[in-house]
């Protein structure tokens, strides 16, 4: 890939930036998995930010790491570090026709370093979708194995 790509960081200060994107991601998500879409679908973006700021005690144990290319958002990652001390990639996404391109490898590496090499996490998870198989595979081929299925109660 020739493309000239940077990766920015930051804290909260950066996530309405990525509305769009995670915009892109929710509408991903209900694509795939038809058992969960309605519900998928309703959220908003002001109301999964407001859920994720709230995860941490501070500021300082979030980050949003944003991929550009030629200067423009094509990608983030979302790393929360909850008061357990146990990191969590939050989201990771990058935009639909620029994917393949190793810009969702630099990023996994990026939320990666900063959760387990600055912070010092006692271990990294997330959590993917059932039915998107092929951010399985990404996550696997990263050294991610998958170790329980959560269950959600559909009307509670
Ligand atoms: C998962 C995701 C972030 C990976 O980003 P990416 O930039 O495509 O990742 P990479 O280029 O580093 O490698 C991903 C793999 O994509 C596959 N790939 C190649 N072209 C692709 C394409 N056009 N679309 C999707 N995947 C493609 C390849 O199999 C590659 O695997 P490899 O390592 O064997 O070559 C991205 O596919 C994505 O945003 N998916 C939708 C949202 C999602 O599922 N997020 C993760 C769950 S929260």
């Amino acid at each position: 890939m020739n493309d000239p790509l940077d990766i920015i960081s930051g804290s909260t200060e950066l996530l309405d930036r990525i509305a769009p994107l995670w915009e892109q991601q929710r509408d991903y998500h209900a694509s795939v998995n038809a058992t969960w879409a309605r519900t998928m679908r309703a959220i908003t973006f002001p109301k999964r930010r407001d859920e994720l700021v709230s995860s941490v005690r501070s500021p300082a144990d979030f980050r949003v790491h944003i991929a550009l290319v030629d200067g423009v958002d094509v990608g983030y990652a979302i790393s929360i570090v909850p008061p357990n001390n146990a990191g969590v990639i939050e989201s990771l996404f990058v935009r639909e026709d620029l994917r393949g391109r190793r810009i969702g490898e630099r990023l996994l590496h990026a939320a990666i370093a900063w959760l387990r090499d600055e912070r010092k996490t006692s271990k990294i998870t997330l959590s993917v979708l059932i039915g998107n198989d092929a951010a399985l595979r990404f996550y696997e081929r990263h050294g991610f194995a998958a170790r329980t299925t959560q269950m959600q109660l559909l009307d509670g």
